[in-house]
């Protein structure tokens, strides 16, 4: 869908059942940009502050596709009520513990605005403040796309992030299909991956 990746998050995160992966194929691209962003969310909670860690530990934060819709999908009509029935508010656990490896990722993104047991002001400033350290510079791994090329991810504990390009002269086509997700975890303790990202 145009433009419809731009902004952090994870496939799914606005869902009772978030994505658990997702596979993009190459098949058509610009001849420069349109490049992809992964933000290994795994890295970013192992070296979040520690009384920030203490902070998220336990809460969970409010995902709203009906309040964010306008904002990141402006070239489509306005939920109707039957699809806003159908996309409730969901609240997902903000410090995740992954179901494979028990490693804590931090669980936050662009339709996030709320968490439990905080005030509004305070929440906002937080999920800002996490949104912008999930996706710092170091925990980045930029997919540079060749037609042919191929790319699965795991949503658990990675956020991406689609860039532009002249999509006004140039076609970028892609396949692209998602795997089935659990109801996201809340991490009782904090487990720090041990060994260091590929990226
Ligand atoms: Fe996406």
């Amino acid at each position: 869908m145009k433009r419809a990746g731009w902004g952090w998050h994870s496939d799914g995160e606005d869902k009772v059942l978030p994505n658990a992966g997702s596979f993009i194929h190459a098949l058509k691209l610009p001849p420069a940009d349109g490049d992809t962003m992964y933000a290994d969310t795994f890295a970013a909670f192992a070296v979040l502050p520690a009384d920030v860690r203490r902070k998220i530990m336990g809460r969970r934060a409010c995902f709203s596709r009906q309040r964010f819709h306008e904002v990141y999908y402006p070239h489509l009509p306005p939920l109707t009520d039957a699809q806003k029935k159908a996309r409730p508010d969901v609240w997902h656990p903000i410090a995740r513990r992954h179901p494979k490896s028990g490693w804590t990722s931090l669980y936050i993104g662009r339709w996030a605005y709320k968490i439990d047991g905080m005030a509004d002001n305070e929440a906002q400033e937080l999920i800002d403040c996490l949104k912008d350290f999930a996706t710092r510079p170091e925990f980045i791994y930029r997919q540079k796309w060749k037609v042919g090329d191929a790319l699965l991810w795991d949503n658990r504990c990675v956020q991406h992030c689609a860039t532009p390009f002249d999509d006004a002269t140039y076609r970028r086509l892609m396949q692209r299909t998602t795997l089935e997700g659990e109801v996201p975890i809340m991490a009782e303790r904090e487990l720090l991956r041990s060994i260091p990202a590929l990226v």
